[in-house]
């Protein structure tokens, strides 16, 4: 099959224009040691387009606004009394939009349907080299500042209702606008910012905090060494969120894009190998269409590990947050990362859970990798049969896992859990049964913050024997004492988590 062939083509072109990158030496320096902001009103130089995208039209430039000429604000009908989005498309190979641009407008237009959603149109700039267009964001970013800064001070319009939104090159530009601007825009949005030639870069080039008053960052495409992801992978906002890891997205491996190919047709070859860089963007849109159902949660952890251990599930102090457009705007400590799991299409969201189990066993038992499945049922719905391979099983041990669900079961009421057996035999399964016991499950929500201690529903142990019945723990009585507590932990969840935090 073709195909195969012209897929490894066009990562190797992506590849090489990234590679190339480092090769290139310092660009010439555009910003001086000089504090005067006469040169933002210079706009004879800008190259850069920006068009007032409307919801009728979400694909098409019917109409630019053009720093210096005022005429083309009413003209473009655009509305000072609302917010503006100002949306920043990357590096492109065909010089073309990317499709996800209008869905972008779209789905902007569809929450904020009084808004201007201003698309910026850098195509030429951005079509070059990938070394040649990174350096270029500092001359678009330039562009962007200026035309910002001249339509605040034309329409006196309030700058906490300019958002920019940058997706990958783009967010670097929205970063250098930000930074230029003779005031804080209110919000920056960084999808999947650029790695190549940014991830050692300093704050002045790069997407930073310091660029808006509210910086907040998906990061979906961070794998590999730092200087080859085509995603930064440092934090580089108020609020960085690495959905599944950061490093590479569910439904994005090259057997579904292989299978996509076959669907799509060749056409989309190009968004087909950005699948995860472009992710952020998709996550972003659900956020803006499915918040009011489906929000996603993301919760800050030292490490992919830890969460991935369950062990951050925590929303006090602002520990977790809202994904995408309705993020709550706490500035967090510099360098500290948000994890979720998601879905691979939209609704992404996911619900998460920490189970903790002690297995007991009087004979010394050590197992790797072990087939678990685990059900849980709920008060709205269950979900039976989630596989999780145990990486380490041993006597008198804890485990911690981190467990999701794409259905909301409501209260947790029962869990049950399985050991399967292994796919070839096995020398213990020969001398006799590989044997557990377990008093109880401890399971910790994290979308509710509810915590639950689950007991083995007959006796004081479940027995948990490999290849044999499921071990069954019901919601436990030891649970009521720390009722009210939870009410109170509840309580103060909401608070902090609904009051902005000004620190
Ligand atoms: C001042 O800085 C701006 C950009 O920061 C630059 O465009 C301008 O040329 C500088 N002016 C002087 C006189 O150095
Ligand atoms: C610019 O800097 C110079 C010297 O650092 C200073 O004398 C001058 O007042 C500054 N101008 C403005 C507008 O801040
Ligand atoms: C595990 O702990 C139990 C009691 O807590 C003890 O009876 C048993 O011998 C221990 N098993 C091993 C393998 O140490
Ligand atoms: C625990 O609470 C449930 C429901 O509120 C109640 O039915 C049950 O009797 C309580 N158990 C104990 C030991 O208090």
């Amino acid at each position: 099959m073709g195909t195969e062939n012209i897929y490894l083509i066009t990562v190797w072109i992506i590849l090489a224009n990234i590679c190339a990158a480092f090769s290139t030496t310092s660009e010439p320096t555009i910003f001086g040691n000089n504090n005067s902001t006469k040169w933002l009103e210079d706009y004879t130089d800008i190259v850069t387009k920006f068009s007032l995208r409307t919801a009728e039209v979400p694909d098409d430039d019917l109409c630019y606004i053009v720093p210096g000429q005022q005429l083309t604000i009413p003209e473009c009908e655009f509305n000072p009394e609302t917010q503006t989005f100002v949306v920043i498309h990357g590096w492109t190979v065909t010089g073309l939009f990317e499709s996800w641009v209008p869905k972008l407008v779209t789905a902007l237009y569809e929450r904020e349907p009084k808004a201007n959603v201003i698309v910026v149109d850098w195509l030429t700039r951005a079509q070059q080299h990938y070394s040649t267009s990174a350096g270029y964001t500092k001359l678009v970013g330039k562009d962007v500042a200026k035309f910002v800064n001249w339509l605040q001070k034309t329409l006196d319009y309030p700058w906490e209702k300019i958002h920019l939104l940058g997706y990958s090159l783009g967010a670097h530009v929205a970063g250098i606008a930000g930074f230029l601007t003779d005031h804080k825009v209110n919000r920056i949005t960084g999808l999947d910012p650029a790695g190549p030639t940014f991830e050692y870069a300093d704050a002045h080039s790069t997407l930073s905090p310091d660029d808006a008053l509210f910086v907040d960052v998906l990061h979906t495409n961070t794998r590999g060494s730092p200087d080859r992801s085509i995603g930064i992978q440092r934090p580089v906002g108020h609020v960085d969120i690495y959905p599944n890891g950061g490093t590479f997205q569910p439904g994005c491996d090259l057997q579904n894009t292989m299978k996509m190919i076959a669907l799509t047709g060749i056409h989309n070859m190009d968004q087909i190998v950005k699948c995860s860089h472009e992710r952020s963007i998709h996550l972003f849109i659900d956020s803006l269409v499915n918040g009011q159902d489906h929000q996603s949660m993301a919760y800050r952890c030292s490490s992919k590990e830890a969460f991935m251990k369950g062990m951050c599930l925590n929303c006090r102090k602002n520990r977790c947050n809202k994904v995408g457009y309705n993020v709550v705007a706490v500035r967090l400590p510099r360098s500290t990362k948000m994890f979720l799991k998601t879905r691979e299409m939209m609704p992404f969201k996911l619900f998460h859970f920490q189970v903790k189990i002690h297995f007991f066993s009087s004979e010394k038992l050590s197992y790797t990798e072990q087939p678990m499945k685990i059900s849980l049922y709920g008060t709205h719905d269950e979900k039976t049969d989630i596989p999780y391979i145990m990486p380490q099983l041993n006597s008198n041990s804890t485990v911690s896992f981190l467990l999701t669900t794409e259905v909301d079961i409501g209260e947790l009421l029962m869990v049950k859990l399985r050991w399967e057996k292994d796919a070839y035999f096995s020398w213990s399964d020969w001398w006799g049964n590989s044997n557990f016991h377990i008093r109880k499950i401890r399971i910790k929500a994290g979308e509710t913050q509810s915590k639950g201690i689950f007991s083995a529903k007959d006796g004081e142990f479940a027995y948990l024997v490999r290849g044999k019945d499921d071990a069954v723990f019901v919601k436990s009585k030891e649970d009521n004492l720390s009722r009210k507590e939870k009410t109170m932990h509840r309580l103060k969840m909401h608070g902090s988590h609904f009051t902005q935090s000004t620190e």
